[in-house]
């Protein structure tokens, strides 16, 4: 993130249309059939108003059956379900809204380095250099089983595999050399054959030659951004990530991310200015406090009880239906960890949730405050940005994550916690330059 100490500003449409999402008030429901473009177009135009860097999608490619043992919860609530392969909005967002930047995720324990080097150069071309790659080693059983495997990679393995993998990708992406376009009509030579290079890999999980058979892109690689919050996810993100993106729920915690992260950097020869954190926050904003307040009630009363206790069993591969009245958080402790699956964010609830809280209040809780939350008047909301942004040494900004509804949610925040932002000088009022890299070091 260079020297700024701008506020960036993203927004994570992942959920949109699961997770509950749909009952709001101002959800898409009305739009025509979401697989369509009309509302991410919409969303994108929305989002370049208010001069934010980035729509960003997560992505899994599974069902939950962790909670009872089938995939009715899920499927009934909405819950992760459906989720369509988000790459084809990508230059349809795009054309709609040409300034801002978009982040696709694309897991590193499924696919593979030079199928993942090839697509993102291609989505760094058509738009024009904003295109980010969100590396997720993925931690879902359901998903694994869709790509062939009976028993998921083991965590740490699936982060060593994750560190070949960047590594490869970054050589695809630098083995043609940014001149060696040469277009020479006369002498007939289109490239020079001496700026592009193999790459000759060969490795524990990857076999790759290469060259990338593609141009350098404006960006040249996408921008990395990394997620996962164990030591291994911070190692990951400390070698390769620009960006990081992280669900800490309290200024303490935010802190220590931050230091273990800036130790990292400094242990790989790198700088803590290298790296930028999102962090995740959801935005609930009113005309006073007390109507903010008044609509996080209502958005909690909305939310069934077994809802969030759905989401906690997708999300850590647990089954929390078998929670009985009166059990804790820390009762399923052991469970988690012997699921290796996000291992990271499990730990950071452990350490912020009221240890006395019973799992069935903390479940239906689970979905409206797993990340921090700011609501209020667009003054409240923005003296709470500036004091965690600032608190954590103003380097990177906030991404809107989980429990809102768009189009009203986000239309909100671009018409009136932006603009209070921007008088105060912390967000930005233009786009610095063409690709997402360029902004997002403004
Ligand atoms: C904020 C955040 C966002 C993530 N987004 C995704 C995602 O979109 N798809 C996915 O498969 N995994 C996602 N992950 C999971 C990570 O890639 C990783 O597999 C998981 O966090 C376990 O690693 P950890 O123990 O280091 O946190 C995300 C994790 C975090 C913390």
């Amino acid at each position: 993130m260079s020297e700024s100490e701008t506020i960036h500003l993203a927004a994570d449409i992942s959920f949109l249309h699961t997770d509950y999402l749909w009952r709001l008030p101002g959800s898409w429901i009305g739009y025509p059939y979401y697989g369509t473009s009309e509302f991410y177009e919409d969303l994108a135009r929305v989002a370049e108003r208010g001069v934010m860097d980035m729509l960003f999608f997560g992505d899994t490619g599974g069902t939950s059956e962790d909670y009872g043992g089938t995939h009715e919860a899920v499927v009934k609530y909405g819950a992760k379900w459906p989720r369509h392969d988000m790459t084809p909005m990508i230059p349809l967002m795009s054309k709609a809204a040409p300034q801002i930047g978009f982040a696709l995720t694309l897991s590193t324990t499924y696919h593979d380095p030079f199928h993942c080097a090839r697509v993102f150069n291609a989505l760094d071309h058509v738009t024009r250099g904003r295109i980010a790659w969100n590396a997720v080693t993925s931690a879902y059983k359901n998903e694994a089983a869709n790509y062939g495997f009976d028993v998921m990679m083991e965590h740490d393995e699936r982060y060593e595999r994750a560190q070949e993998f960047l590594n490869v990708a970054c050589q695809l992406w630098d083995s043609v050399e940014p001149d060696a376009l040469v277009l020479d009509r006369e002498k007939g030579i289109y490239c020079d054959p001496k700026k592009v290079h193999r790459i000759d890999f060969r490795g524990r999980y990857f076999n790759v030659r290469g060259p990338l058979p593609a141009l350098p892109s404006p960006q040249r690689r996408p921008v990395i951004i990394q997620a996962g919050l164990s030591g291994p996810g911070m190692t990951l993100a400390a070698t390769y990530a620009e960006l990081q993106f992280s669900t800490r729920r309290t200024l303490p915690s935010m802190k220590a991310h931050r230091a273990e992260l800036d130790a990292k950097l400094t242990s790989v020869g790198r700088k803590p200015r290298d790296i930028g954190i999102l962090w995740s926050i959801r935005i609930q904003v009113a005309d006073s406090d007390a109507d903010a307040q008044e609509r996080e009630r209502r958005y909690l009363e909305s939310i069934p009880p077994e809802a969030g206790l759905v989401e906690m069993s997708a999300q850590y591969g647990v089954d929390f239906s078998i929670a009985t009245p009166g059990m804790r958080l820390a009762d399923f402790a052991d469970k988690v960890r012997a699921e290796k699956g996000n291992l990271g964010s499990f730990e950071e609830l452990l350490k912020t949730v009221d240890p006395k809280q019973s799992l069935q209040e903390f479940g239906k809780r689970f979905l409206v405050d797993r990340i921090l939350v700011a609501a209020g008047t667009p003054k409240t909301i923005v003296d709470k940005l500036e004091e965690l942004h600032f608190g954590t040494g103003a380097n990177g900004g906030f991404i809107l994550g989980r429990g809102y509804s768009a189009m009203d949610n986000i239309r909100e925040f671009v018409d009136f916690v932006v603009p209070e932002l921007q008088r105060r000088g912390l967000s930005k009022k233009k786009y610095a330059g063409p690709t997402l890299r360029e902004n997002l070091n403004a």
